[in-house]
């Protein structure tokens, strides 16, 4: 029943690292084209594509350095064990690529600490309804499992791609409102749904 490993093909080792891929990565959520897993500290190189680039970040003051990604995985990690949510990797199911991160984090949004979804996709899978996809999961999952009541986005007031994602998912807009970010201010629009 079992082939000797001299006799391994290579469709055989393919099948074999995609199980134990699945058993060391824990998978959180699936959806129709895409499964959203816990982030690992190797992921740094494919989520840098998208977080150092200036195009990918030009609504943020700066793109991130690579110190930076490293911090926003280790943060990513303490938050699944702090409150067993955070940004999970989102992986397209054909071909495994990783096309980014999505998920749900507590953030300071005008004072209050709030749980907030948030989403950063690689640049040439943008406009094909992933961060959609994979946002509407993630807001499933935080009423569901996690039990929230409410569910916030926010980012920058005329960042458009992101916040339409927040209307597709049937989130309603709340306020204009602003935030210090990287000792910036910066004028934020707030969406939210109930459960
Ligand atoms: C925001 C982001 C995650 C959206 O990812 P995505 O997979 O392209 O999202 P979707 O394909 O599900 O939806 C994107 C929507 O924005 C629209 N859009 C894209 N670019 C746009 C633009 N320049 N102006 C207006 N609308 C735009 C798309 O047309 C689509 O809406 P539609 O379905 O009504 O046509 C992606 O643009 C991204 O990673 N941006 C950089 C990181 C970022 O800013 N993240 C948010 C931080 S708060």
């Amino acid at each position: 029943m079992f082939k000797d490993a001299e006799s391994l093909t290579f469709v055989d080792i393919h099948c074999l690292i995609l199980i134990l891929s699945e058993i060391i990565l824990k998978k959180i959520i699936e959806t129709k084209r895409l499964f959203l897993r816990e982030l690992v500290k190797s992921d740094k190189e494919e989520l840098a594509k998208i977080l150092t680039d200036p195009e990918s970040m030009k609504y943020y003051p700066a793109p991130f350095s690579y110190k930076k990604v490293e911090d926003w995985i280790k943060w990513n990690i303490d938050n699944y064990n702090k409150y067993n949510h955070g940004l999970w990797a989102v992986i397209l199911k054909e071909g495994n690529v990783f096309l980014g991160d999505c998920g749900i984090t507590m953030q300071n949004i005008d004072g209050e600490q709030l749980p907030e979804l948030g989403y950063h996709i690689k640049k040439e899978y943008c406009n094909k309804g992933f961060a959609t996809e994979a946002a509407k999961a993630c807001m499933e999952y935080a009423f569901g499992t996690l039990d929230f009541p409410v569910l916030y986005i926010y980012t920058k007031h005329d960042n458009k791609p992101s916040f339409r994602v927040a209307e597709k998912i049937g989130m309603k807009f709340v306020k204009y409102f602003d935030k210090e970010v990287m000792s910036e201010k910066v004028k934020e629009i707030l969406y939210c749904k109930h459960r």
